[in-house]
Formats: structure tokens, C-alpha cells, sequence
């Protein structure tokens, strides 16, 4: 019987991986100059732990996440995104107590969505959490590390800017925007009509058309920000500005996490179609107190590597796969033997080789170094092994060069 994967999650499989782990070297190396650290967490969390964090009125804990009962015990979850898990651990080891800490992660997370392109029930995310720090620099130097990032690939998304409010202004604003909505209920798609009491900022998140109306002329709490979320904002794009980053200020920009404050954003890409954002984070000054931990400001973003490989493969950009230098062909039992040999020698050295370990054929042999891509072919036989000569060739040209077994290192490194 064939057994399926699972619908949403998928294979990147070898040919694709290559991709896949520059993405990941390249935020390896962009981070470590920002001075974030990376951090491992577990795939499975306690389920209560992102029903707190995340949010109990969200999509992705009332209807997305993937939650079991552990053999009657307890309530668990696959976690549905990263920062909830790295806040546990921040504070379950008291991490706190160093002072301001920057880390990252990568990994997968899986969300039970309706699978399209760019949106899978497994993905994978990249992505940095600053703790410690309220003040407005750290936001302007999160974002400009992803835009320094995603810049080091090649890839141009746009910044799209926003400030949610604190507890000072939203309370006010929301019970503002309800009042609104609820007047304009029977112009609103039954999506929105849910969200209304439930969560009605990201009512202005939806994409229905007969809803943009509605939604262009809600108050904008943009508008009605306190003092503080204000001059936060000022600040933050003051430092982008001196940072040479560019971004638009999108008043209808809400995440759907609840735990932001102040600092929301995105990076979104014309390249991907309707899941266009390829990463988005924000402030969540609250979160670390109500995990469980001392009052901590926090401020972290996560990409999604699925549809930045999606952004990549569409710009043609395909880092080179790994090739064998050389290959080694058996002419006959004699041959076989010293290539083992030789391939054992030349791997110690640090040099890629392969040999067919079916044996068969010189022309069936020589089919498969082309296959891997080998640069170079030695035949190996008896009279090879007892000359300790044999012929070098260059799979490129076609040329034949003579080799001692003994420089066989030397002739194909580089
Ligand atoms: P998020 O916006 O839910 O934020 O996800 C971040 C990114 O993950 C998205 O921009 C997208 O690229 C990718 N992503 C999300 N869902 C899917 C999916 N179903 N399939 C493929 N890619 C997806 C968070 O998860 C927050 N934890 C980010 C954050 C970190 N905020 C503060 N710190």
C-alpha cells in the first residue's frame, strides 16, 4: 500500500535543499553580526501556553493549531509559531536576570490553514526575539537586520509599518472601531461579522472585496494613538529613516497574534501572490508577565522559508549543488578494490569522490560520473594498481592526463 504525506507538509528534497540551506547560512551570518544567539526549543509545548500567549480569540489557537491529549495526561500542541516557546524557555531558565538578550531560532511550526501556495499545515520559520529592551532603537535594528537579510539574497519586499497601540489607547479605540463595525454589520462578509465582538481588529485585515468600504472609512487607530505609542512610532521610523531603511505606513496592519503592542510590520513580496507576506513581527511588551516572568519589553519577527525559497526560485537564483571532484571507475576486481581505497584516502583529505559500488560496465560507469557531475574520472584496474600510474580525465573536455596514484590528491583538489 503507497502512503501519502501528509496534505500541507512538505518534502524539500534534495535538489531543492541547496536553497534551503543558504537561506539558513545566510541568516546564520547576518544575525551573529547583530548579536543574536540561537536558541532550540521543543516542536510540542503545553497547549495552554499559546492559548495565554498567543491568544484564545486568534485563528491560529481557536482553529488552526494542532492540539493532543498525551495519553489522557495533558493537553499539548505542535507550536504554531516560535515566540510563545522561546518566552517559555527565557523564562523557565531565567535568562532574564543577564539583562537584554537577543536570540533566534529556525525550525518548524504547523498550522491547521487551508493549504495554498505559500500557506502548508507544516512550515518552516526563521526568526529573532530581543528581550530587555522597551526603547524604540532595538525595533529600528530588528527591522533593519531582516531588511539587511533579505537584501544579502537579493530579495526586495516591502516594509509595511503600523503601530497597534498599548493598553493606554486600544481599549478606547476598539470599543470605538466595534461600535463602528456593528452599525455596518449587513455590509460586512460573515467572517467579519464573526470577528466583530470576538476580535475586531482584525476585522480590518480582511480581503473581501464588498468589505473594503467598510474598512477604508473605520477610524484608524493610527489617529488616536496615546502619547507614548506615538513618540514610539516617531522614533522607530526616525532611526529607519537614519538607517537608510525604507518603509510605508500601513494604518490597517494588524497581526494575527494578539500579544503586540505599539510596533507592527511586515515584509511582503509582489513575487508571492496572495500570502504575500514573507515576514512579519512586532513589539510585545506584555507577553514575558503574562507567561509567567518578570516584566520584560520584547520585540521579534519570524520568516517563513517556504515562501522566501518561493521569492528565490522565482528570482532564479539556485545555489550550486555540491559536485564529486573526481570518480572513480573499476576496470575490473583488482580495480574495485584499490578505488575503495583511493576514495577513503581521498575523502581524508577532504576531497568529494564517488565510485559506483555496482561495479558493471566502463561505459555505464562513466554514465554515472556524468550523472553526479564528477569533474574528473580515473579508470582503475589491475594494471593501474601495479604501475601505481593511470590516466586523469577531465570530464569537461574530454582530455586524458596522466596521474600518479600518489599526487591523485593533489591533481583534482579545487
Ligand atoms: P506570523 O505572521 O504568524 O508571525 O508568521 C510569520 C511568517 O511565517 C509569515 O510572514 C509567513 O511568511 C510565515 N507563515 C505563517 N503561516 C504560514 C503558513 N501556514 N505557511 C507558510 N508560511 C507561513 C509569527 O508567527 C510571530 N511569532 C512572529 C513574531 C516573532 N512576532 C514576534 N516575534
Amino acid at each position: 500500500m503507497k502512503i501519502a504525506g501528509v496534505k500541507g507538509m512538505n518534502d524539500v528534497l534534495p535538489g531543492e535543499v541547496a536553497r534551503w540551506q543558504e537561506m539558513e547560512q545566510v541568516a546564520r551570518e547576518v544575525f551573529a553580526l547583530y548579536g543574536y544567539r540561537e536558541v532550540r526549543t521543543p516542536a510540542v509545548e503545553h497547549a495552554q501556553l499559546f492559548a495565554r500567549g498567543v491568544g484564545e480569540a486568534t485563528d491560529i489557537v481557536n482553529k488552526e493549531m494542532y492540539v493532543f491529549e498525551d495519553k489522557g495526561e495533558e493537553l499539548l500542541a505542535l507550536r504554531p509559531e516560535g515566540t510563545a516557546g522561546t518566552v517559555r524557555a527565557f523564562i523557565e531558565h531565567g535568562a532574564f536576570v543577564e539583562g537584554p538578550q537577543k536570540w533566534f531560532y529556525l525550525g518548524p511550526m504547523f498550522r491547521r490553514e487551508r493549504p495554498q501556495k505559500g500557506r502548508y499545515r507544516q512550515f518552516h520559520q526563521i526568526g529573532c526575539e530581543a528581550f530587555g529592551i522597551a526603547e524604540p532603537g532595538i525595533d529600528a535594528e530588528q527591522i533593519a537586520l531582516l531588511a539587511d537579510y533579505l537584501g544579502r539574497l537579493g530579495v526586495t519586499a516591502e516594509l509595511k509599518l503600523n503601530s497597534v497601540g498599548d493598553q493606554a489607547c486600544r481599549p478606547a479605540y476598539l470599543a470605538e472601531l466595534k461600535a463602528y463595525l456593528t452599525a455596518r454589520k449587513a455590509q460586512l462578509c460573515p467572517d467579519c461579522n464573526d470577528r466583530i465582538e470576538r476580535n475586531p481588529l482584525r476585522v480590518l485585515d480582511c480581503k473581501v472585496e464588498s468589505c473594503q468600504p467598510v474598512l477604508d472609512g473605520a477610524p484608524r487607530l493610527l489617529d488616536r494613538l496615546c502619547d507614548g505609542c506615538r513618540t514610539h512610532l516617531d522614533q522607530v521610523k526616525g532611526a529607519l529613516d537614519a538607517l537608510g531603511v525604507a518603509y510605508r505606513i500601513e494604518p490597517r496592519l494588524v497581526r494575527g497574534l494578539d500579544y503586540y503592542v505599539r510596533t507592527a510590520y511586515e515584509f511582503t513580496s509582489d513575487a508571492l501572490g496572495a500570502q504575500s507576506a514573507v515576514a512579519g513581527g512586532g513589539r510585545y511588551d506584555g507577553l514575558v508577565e503574562t507567561l509567567g516572568g518578570p516584566p520584560t519589553p520584547g520585540i521579534g519577527f519570524a520568516l517563513g522559508e517556504e515562501r522566501l525559497a518561493l521569492i528565490l526560485e522565482k528570482l532564479g537564483r539556485a545555489p550550486p549543488e555540491r559536485r564529486p571532484a573526481v570518480f572513480l571507475v573499476s576496470a575490473d576486481a583488482a580495480g574495485a578494490a584499490e578505488a575503495l581505497r583511493r576514495a577513503a584516502e581521498l575523502r581524508r583529505a577532504g576531497i568529494a569522490c564517488e565510485l559506483d559500488a555496482r561495479g558493471g560496465k566502463l561505459k555505464a560507469q562513466f554514465k554515472q560520473a556524468e550523472r553526479v557531475g564528477a569533474r574528473w574520472a580515473v579508470v582503475l584496474g589491475g594494471a593501474e594498481v601495479e604501475s601505481g600510474q593511470a590516466k586523469l580525465k577531465d570530464l569537461r573536455s574530454r582530455e586524458e592526463t596522466p596521474v600518479a596514484l600518489a599526487d591523485l590528491a593533489t591533481r583534482v583538489r579545487g
